[in-house]
C-alpha cells in the first residue's frame, strides 16, 4: 500500500469538443523528480490533457490532485500559482516584445515603482546562460527562429518556481546538440525534485530523458512502458497496428533543371541580428528530385528557403538565380509564386496558417492566390478541392468546416503542406515538414512528397532530423554560415554529414 500521494494525480479525465471526444477517462500521475514521457499519435489527446492540467481548458469530468489535495484551475494563472509551468506546443510568447520582456511578462522587476529594465536584462541573460544557451535578450521575439523561440519559452517556464513542468514537444525545432543540452537541463531540474511531463514524437528521445512512458491513443491510455522498451513496442502501443516502411522508394528519373543557384547571395537592405543571409550558395534542383538542406541552427537554412520564396525582406540577389533556366528576381512573394515556387514555413502560426479560418478556407487560399486575388471560387468547388486535399494528406478529423486552430499540431502541419501543394508548384520549398508529426503521419507525408516529385516537382527540404534527410532525399547539401560547403549523395552516413555541418566556423562574419 502506498503511503504518500504522488506529486500529481489526474483521474478519470473526460473532455469533448462538440461531438468529438478528445479524452475518454484518462488517469495520469507523476512523481517528484520524475520525467514522465507522454506519447501518442497526432490528435491522441496529449495537448488536451496538458491544457487541462495547465488551466487553459476545463475538463468535462475528472479530478486533479497535487500532493493529494484536489485542485481546480480557473485559468493558467491559477495553475502557475499552484506550481504548474507549461511550455505550450504553440509557444505563448509575444512576438513584438523582446526576449527580456517576454521572460518577465506579468512579473516585471521594479525599483521604486518603475520598471527596472537593467536588472531584468541582467537576469534574463543569466537565466539563458544558466541553461547553456546564447540568445540576444534585446531582440524582438518575432525576429528569432522557431528554435530560438523554443529556447526562450523553455527559459521562461523554468523561471517560475514550479513543481510540475509540462513540456509539449520542446525539441521539435531544436538540433541534435541543442536537444542534448536541453536534456541535461531537464535531468538537472528533475534532480531538484520537479516532476516533468515530456511530450514528443521523437521516440529515440525516450530512453535518453524519461523515467517512465505513457501512451495515449484516441483519448485513452493505451499502456505504459519503461523507457528502455524497444521502439517497436512503443510504436505498437502508439498506433495499434504495424507500420509500413517509413521512407518511400526513390526514383532515379530526373527531368530538367528547375532551380539553379550559382554563387548566389542575398544582400538585405537592413541587417537583422540573428538573420543569416544566404551568402554563397551553389546548388541545383532537378524535376523529380528531392534535395535536402542540412545544417546546424543558425546555418541559414530557413533564411535560404524564405529568401528564395521572396520573403527575405527588402534587398537583392547576386550571382546566378534561375528557375527553369531563366533568370528570376525572387525579391517578392509574388515573383516567387509566378515562377512556380511554393513554400511551407516551419512557423505554422506566423506564416503558414490562419488558425481562426476553416480548414477549407486555408486550403483554397493558395489556389485563389494562384488564379487571381479577385477570383471568386464557388463554395462547392472550394469544398471539393478541400476535401480532396484532406483525403490525400489524411487530415484528421476530415472536416472542411473546422477551424484550423482546433486541429492537433500534427494535423495543422498536414494542412499547411496540403495547401501549398494545391497551388501546383514546380518547386516546393519545405522547412521542417514533419515538425510535430507522429510516426504514422510522417510516412504519409514522405509518400506525398515522393508522389509530387514523381509528377515532376522539384523539392528542396530543410530538416534538423538527419535520419529524415538521409531517408527521404536524393542528395543532401550542407549549409554553414549561409554558404553551401558540401554535397552528399543519397544514403550518406549521418556522422559524415554532421561533421561538415558542425565544423568550426573560423570565418565568422564581422
Ligand atoms: N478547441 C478545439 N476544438 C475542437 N476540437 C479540438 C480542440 N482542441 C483539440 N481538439 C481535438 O481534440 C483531439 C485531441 O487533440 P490534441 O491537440 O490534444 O492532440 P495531440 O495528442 O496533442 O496531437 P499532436 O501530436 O498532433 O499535437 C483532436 O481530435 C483535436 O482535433
Ligand atoms: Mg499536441
Amino acid at each position: 500500500m502506498s503511503t504518500r500521494a504522488p506529486l500529481l494525480a489526474m483521474h478519470g479525465v473526460v473532455k469533448s469538443f462538440g461531438g468529438a471526444q478528445a479524452l475518454r477517462g484518462v488517469d495520469f500521475d507523476l512523481e517528484k523528480g520524475e520525467v514522465h514521457a507522454l506519447l501518442g499519435e497526432n490528435g491522441a489527446g496529449k495537448s488536451t490533457l496538458m491544457n487541462i492540467l495547465s488551466g487553459v481548458i476545463a475538463p468535462d469530468q475528472g479530478e486533479i490532485r497535487i500532493d493529494g489535495a484536489a485542485v481546480r484551475f480557473a485559468d493558467p494563472r491559477a495553475a502557475q500559482a499552484a506550481g504548474v509551468a507549461t511550455i505550450f506546443q504553440e509557444l505563448d510568447l509575444v512576438p513584438s516584445l523582446d526576449v527580456t520582456a517576454n521572460l518577465f511578462l506579468g512579473r516585471e522587476l521594479t525599483r521604486a515603482g518603475v520598471l527596472d529594465r537593467g536588472a531584468m536584462r541582467r537576469a534574463a541573460r543569466a537565466r539563458l546562460e544558466a541553461i547553456g544557451f546564447d540568445v540576444d535578450v534585446d531582440q524582438p521575439v518575432s525576429e528569432l527562429s522557431v528554435g530560438r523561440r523554443q529556447i526562450v519559452a523553455i527559459a521562461k517556464a523554468l523561471s517560475y518556481d514550479s513543481r510540475i513542468l509540462v513540456m509539449d514537444e520542446p525539441t521539435a525545432a531544436l538540433t541534435a546538440a541543442e536537444v542534448q543540452r536541453l536534456f541535461d537541463v531537464i535531468r538537472d531540474v528533475a534532480r531538484r525534485g520537479v516532476g516533468i511531463v515530456y511530450i514528443s514524437h521523437r521516440l529515440e528521445e525516450v530512453p535518453r530523458v524519461a523515467d517512465r512512458v505513457t501512451v495515449l491513443r484516441d483519448g485513452e491510455i493505451a499502456g505504459t512502458a519503461p523507457p528502455t522498451a524497444p521502439q517497436s513496442d512503443l510504436v505498437a502501443l502508439l498506433v495499434g497496428r504495424a507500420l509500413a516502411e517509413l521512407y518511400p522508394r526513390r526514383s532515379r528519373v530526373f527531368g530538367r533543371r528547375v532551380l539553379r543557384l550559382e554563387r548566389a547571395g542575398y544582400r538585405p537592405r537592413r541587417n537583422r541580428a540573428g538573420w543569416r543571409a544566404p551568402r554563397d550558395v551553389s546548388l541545383d534542383v532537378l524535376e523529380g528530385e528531392v534535395v535536402g538542406l542540412a545544417g546546424i541552427m543558425g546555418a541559414g537554412r530557413t533564411e535560404l528557403l524564405s529568401t528564395l520564396y521572396g520573403a527575405g525582406g527588402p534587398g537583392g540577389w547576386s550571382g546566378v538565380v534561375e528557375v527553369n533556366d531563366r533568370p528570376v528576381r525572387l525579391t517578392s512573394i509574388a515573383d516567387a509564386r509566378r515562377a512556380g515556387l511554393a513554400f511551407v514555413s516551419d512557423d505554422r502560426r506566423g506564416a503558414g496558417l490562419m488558425l481562426r479560418d476553416s480548414v477549407g478556407r486555408n486550403l483554397v487560399a493558395s489556389v485563389l492566390r494562384r488564379v487571381s486575388p479577385f477570383f471568386l471560387i464557388s463554395k462547392a468547388r472550394e469544398a471539393r478541392l478541400a476535401r480532396q486535399a484532406i483525403v490525400s494528406f489524411d487530415v484528421r478529423p476530415p472536416r472542411v468546416e473546422l477551424a484550423v486552430g482546433a486541429l492537433s499540431g500534427g494535423n495543422q502541419q498536414k494542412v499547411a503542406l496540403a495547401k501549398e501543394v494545391l497551388g501546383e508548384p514546380r518547386l516546393l520549398l519545405l522547412d521542417e515538414p514533419t515538425r510535430g508529426v507522429d510516426v504514422g503521419a510522417k510516412g504519409e507525408i514522405y509518400a506525398r512528397v515522393r508522389e509530387l516529385a514523381a509528377q515532376g516537382v522539384g523539392v528542396l527540404v530543410a530538416s534538423s532530423e538527419m535520419p529524415e534527410l538521409i531517408g527521404l532525399c536524393d542528395r543532401i547539401v550542407v549549409l554553414r554560415d549561409g554558404r553551401t560547403v558540401a554535397e552528399f549523395p543519397a544514403g550518406a552516413a549521418e556522422d559524415d554529414i554532421l561533421a561538415v555541418a558542425e565544423a568550426n566556423q573560423d570565418d565568422r562574419d564581422e
